[in-house]
């Protein structure tokens, strides 16, 4: 089997929800166990990508440190030879390389990103970050190799451009993979295929099921953050908007908050997307699904909770110290390829 580079990042400008760790975590946690000898895995803070929206910067640095916990109360082993956790900001070849995919990216693609003109319809003073952010996060990848990149169906189109970048500079400085310019992530459908799912990971919101779980909507109601309360968050699930239809089905276009549930009824659970879809089809007590999915999540925050308070910060910073220490060394060196190629460097 050849190496593989796997990589993604969750930003921390506030505490993660559960959307953030099925959607990310949870596909890493699979990775790391199923890991070759020669792969890579890298599992980061995009820091800097964190204030592309206006954020709390007091408790910021706490903020990240706290998150990084969470990845390993989840069960990210950072002990491994081939895994590194690292902080972007302390790897400054993100930056720089950012500034340079910039001058090899159009207005007019990063004007399509849909993540772009949602958050830019809802608030004033759009930062100039808000419109270059998918760039930066094309650096994050092309640094590193990356071509597994697991992610939430909202990210889709930020990991196609990435590819987009990359191949239109190993086509203009005639240089392709492997041993060109940039290594190409892989197209969507390969990461679907990665992550062991037939379609991206999408945790609606609780209350309006039309509408993607997100930290940024004002929507507590909606989102189960990890740091809810168990009680709470069950609240949250025996209270989610259904619909009147009276019958479970899996089908996001007609019942978007039953499927929903049943989405996170087998991702917080053992079973299968299948076997959650068989056992529950037709049936008519949506209460039960309800309890159930409550139940789950509810023992799940509990687990993760106890876990994370007794990692120390010290513990946090001294992994990712380490890793930005090797971070540093493998994105140097494509930067200084790139810098080459760009009539930089000699
Ligand atoms: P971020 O911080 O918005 O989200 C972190 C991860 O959580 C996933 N996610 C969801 N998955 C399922 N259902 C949801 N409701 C949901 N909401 C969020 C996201 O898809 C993501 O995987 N741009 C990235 C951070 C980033 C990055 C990178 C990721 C920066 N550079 C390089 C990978 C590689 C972001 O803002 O994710």
């Amino acid at each position: 089997m050849s190496q593989k580079t796997i990589l993604t990042g969750l930003q921390a400008n506030s505490t993660f929800h559960i959307g953030n760790y099925v959607g990310a975590i949870l596909p890493m946690i699979n990775a790391q166990k199923n890991l070759g000898a020669d792969d890579m895995f890298l599992m980061f803070v995009p820091d800097l990508h964190s204030f592309t929206l206006p954020i709390n910067h007091a408790n910021f640095y706490q903020q990240i440190l706290d998150n990084v916990k969470i990845y390993l109360a989840a069960g990210i082993n950072p002990g491994l030879s081939n895994t590194l956790l690292y902080r972007q900001s302390f790897v400054p070849a993100h930056s720089e390389l950012a500034w340079i995919l910039s001058c090899f990216s159009y207005m007019g693609e990063m004007g399509r990103m849909t993540q772009y003109k949602d958050k830019s319809e809802k608030h004033d003073n759009i930062s100039v970050g808000l419109f270059t952010y998918p760039i930066l996060m094309a650096a994050d990848i092309l640094l590193y190799g990356a071509q597994y990149i697991p992610l939430g169906d909202d990210q889709k189109q930020h990991i196609e451009i990435a590819r987009d970048i990359a191949i239109r500079m190993n086509n203009k400085f005639e240089l392709q993979a492997p041993n060109g310019l940039f290594t190409l992530p892989k197209p969507w459908k390969e990461q679907l295929d990665f992550m062991g799912v037939s379609e991206g990971i999408r945790i609606r919101s609780l209350s309006n099921p039309e509408k993607k779980m997100s930290k940024s909507t004002i929507d507590p109601k909606g989102t189960i953050l990890l740091s809810d309360t168990p009680q709470d968050a069950a609240k949250k699930i025996m209270s989610a908007q259904t619909d009147t239809i009276g019958e479970i089905h899996w089908d996001w276009e007609n019942q978007p908050g039953v499927t929903n549930l049943l989405q996170l009824y087998y991702l917080f659970g053992i079973e299968t997307r299948e076997e959650a879809i068989n056992y529950w089809t037709g049936k008519t007590r949506y209460g039960d699904l309800k309890k159930e999915v409550a139940d789950k999540i509810e023992t799940f925050l509990i687990d993760m909770q106890a876990k994370t308070r007794v990692i120390q910060d010290k513990e946090v910073e001294t992994i990712l110290i380490n890793g930005e220490l090797q971070a540093n060394l493998i994105s140097k060196k494509t930067l200084n390829r790139v810098q080459k190629v760009l009539g930089l460097r000699r």
